[in-house]
């Protein structure tokens, strides 16, 4: 399957990309994360992109279009991806198109995600991620089984991503709230849009996904 999981910041892409995971085994392909393992291991493409995330801005979609294109070429996402917070503009939807169809692909289904912007400040101001396996947890909406104990790894040590202070939420939902609605009119004349209540609990909404999913099977 080749799925695109779109939806705003906070709308839960990453926490959805998890279970699906975990039972579909589709790659997972976050442009996010591969920003943040780039600023992390301080490359020229981290240095270049830090600018832009820590603002709350895109990174320039030549670049964003490289990543992506790379990623898609590499032998384990032959039989399927799931890109996660890509595409994010119709300049990127055009490239992705371009890029499935050289290679004789095309996506099976993009998931939208939809909450509405009031709901997402406090999911992302509350959001904290294990520093050992990334899984991501919720001061107020998912809190670990043990406090302090990752569900997952058992690891200790959690953090907060730089972009989720209050100054950088707002600019990262205005930025993507502009481009949200032509991204999502250009999927569904595609024929592949699929609109999931995103303000519904985290189990709830993996169903309605997981039904998509199987449908596609
Ligand atoms: P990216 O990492 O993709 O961030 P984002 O799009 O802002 O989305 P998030 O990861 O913040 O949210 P999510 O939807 O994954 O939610 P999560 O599951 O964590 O991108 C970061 C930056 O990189 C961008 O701002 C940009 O600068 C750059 N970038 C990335 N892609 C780019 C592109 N294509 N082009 C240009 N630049 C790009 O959930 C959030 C919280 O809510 C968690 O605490 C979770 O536990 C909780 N939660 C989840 N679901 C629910 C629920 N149903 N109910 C209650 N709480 C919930
Ligand atoms: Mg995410």
């Amino acid at each position: 399957m080749n799925l695109v999981l779109m939806g705003l910041p906070g709308a839960g892409k990453g926490t959805q990309a998890e279970r699906i995971i975990k039972e579909f085994h589709i790659p997972h392909i976050s442009t996010g994360d591969i920003f943040r393992a780039a600023i992390k291991n301080q490359t020229e493409m981290g240095k270049k992109a830090k600018s832009y995330i820590d603002a709350g801005n895109l990174v320039p979609d030549e670049v964003t279009n490289g990543i992506v294109q790379e990623r898609l070429s590499k032998d384990d996402v032959k039989d399927g991806f799931m890109l996660d917070g890509f595409p994010r503009n119709l300049v990127q939807a055009e490239a992705l198109n371009k890029m499935l169809a050289d290679t004789d692909r095309k996506l099976d289904a993009v998931i939208n995600i939809h909450v509405s912007p009031d709901v997402l400040v406090d999911r992302l101001s509350a959001r904290f991620i294990c520093k050992n396996c990334g899984a991501t947890y919720n001061k107020l909406y998912r809190k670990p089984k043990v406090e302090g104990t990752c569900d997952n790894c058992g690891g200790h040590e959690f953090y907060q991503r730089d972009d989720d202070k209050p100054e950088t939420v707002k600019n990262r939902l205005d930025v993507n709230i502009k481009l949200n609605t032509p991204l999502v009119d250009f999927y569904k004349k595609q024929g592949v849009l699929h609109n999931i209540n995103g303000e519904q609990d985290i189990d709830k909404v993996y169903a309605d996904v997981r039904q998509v999913l199987t449908s596609l099977q």
